[in-house]
């Protein structure tokens, strides 16, 4: 992610303004994938942190939409224990349960204990410094952290600050939930193509190099001023810049650059693609390697800005190169490794039996690898069941499955139990 955010002065200033003063403000940056949501929301948290303010962010993913309370989790994974201690018991308790602070008790969430906890938080945060609530791809929150998100910002005072990143082209308007006591102070804006002095400086900063004139005209007209569709569409081919023949589509380019890789590259693509927290050790599990290899074997990808490592986190640049991995692996290779991951890192001993207890497993014949992967999904069914879980909503009719996640199995086991069915 570059550091300089090119032609978008006036969403620098509108988000200056929001930013500004002493009420509540949110403000929605929504547009097409690629067009530069999440950069220009980095750097609107980059100057908040410089304005002092308290940041409580996060990131949904798409394989995580389906997890009760993920994205709050997040938001709030940086408060330290002790500055919960204010809170009334029944409350802690709840944050304590959603942030795997507290044993096991076997008990639900409150999910009203959590929103009106999450609230005090922010309230007690911002009686010190300012705070920014910053939300990316708002569209995949997962539906109980919106309940207690949307029920916190009705009743916001003080300076607190809410930036949010949505996605649009994906159905239904994304992010209507979000309503603060005075309407007035919510924008919405969308971002819309750069310039082609803008998409320019951008290629010329990834790919270090510059462009003709001509060339620069023609990436503008393919890409429609799409900054994460040109970098793709002049990185490809040569062809693509000189051919007069109609543009690659976005899906296309995306396929034509993870198919330059090696099977098992692709192998350790798929599996990061699969999991909602991706690390080297959870990919490695899966794929029957340690971290170390792991590393070795996304080389390539890492070099060719396919992903990106910090720390142990393994990360795709962009979730469109996610999603192209993920769609583009046979449905019988997505089954498999769902599988493989769910019980190489489940460690539960409901699930892991004789059958399926390491990825070896899956190297026998066909029939038995499927009879395994179909108990290991009646196994997620089992937990899905229970009596101890919550409700995580259900948006759409996909995800009716996945309605209730239970709480007492541990955090990744509950990651890759909805990461599942994507
Ligand atoms: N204004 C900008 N200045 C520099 N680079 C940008 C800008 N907008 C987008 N990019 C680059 O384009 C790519 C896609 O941007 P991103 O913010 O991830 O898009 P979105 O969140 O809308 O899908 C990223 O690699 C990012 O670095
Ligand atoms: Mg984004």
């Amino acid at each position: 992610m570059p550091s300089e955010v090119l032609g978008r002065s006036a969403e620098a200033e509108l988000v200056g303004s929001v930013l500004g003063g002493t009420e509540p403000a949110a403000l929605l940056l929504d547009g097409e994938a690629g067009i530069g949501k999440t950069t220009v929301l980095l750097s609107a948290i980059d100057r908040a942190r410089e304005l002092g303010f308290t940041v409580l962010f996060a990131r949904a993913a798409v394989t995580e939409s389906a997890l009760g309370y993920a994205a709050l989790a997040d938001l709030l994974a940086g408060i330290e224990p002790a500055a919960l201690d204010f809170l009334p018991a029944p409350q802690r308790r709840a944050l304590d349960r959603i942030l795997l602070r507290a044993p096991d008790d076997g008990a639900g969430t409150d999910p009203r204990a959590v929103a009106a906890a999450l609230l005090a938080v922010i309230t007690r945060l911002s009686e010190r410094t300012p705070v920014l609530v910053a939300l990316d791809d708002a569209q995949w929150l997962d539906t109980s952290s919106v309940h207690a998100i949307a029920f916190a910002a009705r009743r916001l005072s003080g300076p607190v600050k809410v930036i949010g990143t949505v996605r649009t082209g994906i159905g239904e308007d994304q992010a209507l939930w979000l309503q603060l006591s005075r309407p007035e102070a919510l924008q919405r804006i969308r971002l819309g193509p750069l310039s082609v002095g803008a998409l320019h400086a951008v290629l010329s900063h990834r790919l270090r190099r510059s462009f003709s004139r001509p060339t620069m005209m023609r990436i503008h007209e393919v890409s429609g001023g799409n900054p994460f569709y040109a970098v793709e569409f002049a990185r490809g081919p040569a062809d693509n810049l000189k051919s007069g023949a109609l543009p690659p589509t976005l899906a296309e380019l995306v396929r034509q650059r993870i198919e330059g890789f090696a099977g098992d590259v692709r192998e350790a693509l798929l599996a990061v693609s699969c999991l909602g927290t991706p690390t080297a050790d959870l990919v490695g599990r899966a794929l029957g390697l340690d971290a170390d290899d792991v590393f070795t074997r996304l080389a390539d990808a890492e070099d060719r800005g396919i992903i990106g490592v910090d720390g142990d986190r393994v990360r795709f640049s962009h979730p469109l190169l996610a999603h192209g991995v993920y769609s583009t692996a046979a449905p019988a290779a997505r089954r498999e490794m769902h599988c493989r991951e769910s019980c190489s890192c489940w460690g539960c001993s409901r699930c892991r039996t004789a059958a399926h207890g390491a990825p070896r497993t899956f190297s026998g014949r066909r029939s038995n690898r499927s009879r395994t992967i179909r108990r290991c999904a009646s196994k997620y069914w089992c937990h899905w069941r229970s009596p101890n879980s919550i409700s995580a909503g259900s948006r759409s009719p996909r995800r009716g499955l996945r309605r209730r996640l239970p709480l007492p199995i541990g955090w990744t086991a509950r990651r890759c139990a909805a990461s599942r069915w994507p």
